[in-house]
């Protein structure tokens, strides 16, 4: 089927982490039960023409009453870890103040059915679903939501920190401080540089914060980290007007959030557009950006080619598309590239504060079918195992990356996309909840169970 011969789990060593990776909003549903708040994300899905099909996550795969049985396909599938991540608005409704204790009740039994099945739990603090009580006040573009959510992270240490071993603060910041506050492509769909400066500093503030408030509650030989988007950024021709843009968009897509949680700043030599983020500082703001992180959570799927533009406003370059450069792409049209995860490897490794790098994230969604009860995914499978031996690579040549976790379990809401591109070892009908194990499952399956 592939010929990527020469993988071999023991290869990573024994103390390799292997798992996927999931989201609340993209897989829980049950979006209002139980004393659950609104979030950000269930306001803007009623958007008319913000999400393809005018799909939203209020049911998704139901993960909220189904999470033991998806949680048992992780046994069958022989996959040690779990990443999922916590509502806020779903353990506090407002975002700050009273409790719910339904909520708490049900993280503790995602929590207690991993261990007992002896899954490994993974939590993510925030991928994204800001509870809406707090985007009214502002959201991230409000400096009060750093102390919220401290106490946020204060709370979560407090309920589940007896069991919880790996916490990462955030999702992905550049990802939803561009898309929800520049682009108002995600929630909460605010636009421009007014939203986006003040959402990066608070959301790096918090990230920072976050780490603090965990690092006070929890006991030690817990490891916390945050997660980071990045995709290899390459110039389109060796004219030095694309590459000084692609040094732009590198500093804006891979060191935006890492450099200031390094105590090296935000990149702004390499992207003046950053400068008016002084504004939104206050005495003492360079040194609370730094936290000392166990480890860092790398998340790549792609590379960018980047060629100089004059009209595109604050960078000055432009992508230009997989699908223009006639290359391999994914149902995202992301370019399938898999020496860009080493590249980013190598990348994160050169940083002399990063202990320890996972791959929190990598995956690819292609159109899945399911011909008599089985999802023959041979694309995924070969996308998967090239970019697993890409890790081996750059682990063979020292760099600390000691953990890949596959985008994702089973099929989800896909932000703006809703329910069209399909991610996923396990494929989810989306009208009877039927839940099928692709072909790259069972894949990874095998492999685990070397
Ligand atoms: C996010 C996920 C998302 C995945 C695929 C990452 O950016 O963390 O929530 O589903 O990529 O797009």
């Amino acid at each position: 089927m592939t010929d990527n011969d020469g993988l071999n789990k023991k290869l990573f060593g024994e103390n390799f982490h292997f798992g996927v990776s999931t989201a609340a909003y993209q897989i829980e549903g049950a979006h209002d039960a139980d004393g659950k708040g609104p979030s950000i994300w269930d306001v803007f899905t009623t958007n008319k023409g913000k999400i393809l099909n005018g799909d939203n996550g209020s049911i998704a795969c139901d993960f909220y009453s189904r999470y033991p049985e998806d949680l048992r396909l992780l046994k069958q599938l022989n996959i040690p870890n779990f990443r999922f991540s916590i509502a806020w608005s779903r353990i506090l409704p407002q975002g700050f103040g009273k409790v719910n204790q339904k909520g708490i009740d049900f993280y503790n039994r995602v929590i207690d059915t991993c261990l007992e099945l002896g899954v490994q739990p993974w939590v993510t603090l925030y991928h994204w679903d800001l509870p809406q009580a707090l985007e009214a006040k502002g959201g991230w573009t409000n400096r009060e939501i750093v102390a919220h959510f401290s106490d946020f992270s204060t709370l979560c240490a407090k309920f589940f920190g007896d069991r919880i071993k790996y916490w990462m603060v955030m999702n992905e910041p550049t990802v939803f401080t561009g898309a929800g506050y520049f682009f108002g492509i995600h929630a909460p769909g605010r636009r421009g540089m007014k939203n986006f400066l003040p959402a990066v500093h608070h959301a790096a503030l918090s990230i920072a914060e976050g780490g603090r408030a965990l690092r006070s509650a929890l006991p030690s030989g817990t490891e916390i980290g945050s997660t980071f988007s990045c995709s290899y950024v390459e110039p389109y021709s060796t004219k030095s007007r694309d590459e000084r843009a692609a040094r732009r968009v590198d500093a804006l897509l891979n060191r935006l959030f890492i450099e200031p949680s390094l105590g090296m700043g935000y990149p702004v030599q390499e992207l003046p557009a950053l400068k008016k983020i002084e504004k939104y500082f206050v005495k003492g703001d360079e040194e609370k950006l730094k936290f000392d992180f166990d480890f860092v959570g790398l998340q790549n799927y792609t590379r960018e080619i980047v060629k100089h533009s004059f009209f595109v406003p604050y960078l000055g370059a432009k992508l230009v598309a997989a699908e223009k450069r006639k290359v391999d792409v994914t149902a995202m049209k992301w370019e399938v590239y898999p020496p860009a995860i080493y590249q980013m490897i190598k990348q994160f490794d050169r940083y002399p504060g990063i202990r320890k790098i996972i791959v929190t994230e990598n995956g690819a969604a292609f159109p899945d079918s399911v011909v008599d009860g089985e999802i023959n995914d041979v694309r995924r499978i070969d996308y998967l195992e090239r970019h697993l031996l890409e890790v081996l690579r750059a682990k063979n040549e020292g760099c600390k990356v000691e953990g890949y976790f596959v985008w994702t379990l089973t099929g989800n809401f896909e932000w703006a996309e809703g329910y069209g591109p399909r991610f996923g070892l396990v494929h989810v009908d989306f009208v009877t909840q039927k839940r099928t194990i692709k072909n790259s499952g069972y894949r990874f399956a095998n492999f685990l169970d070397a």
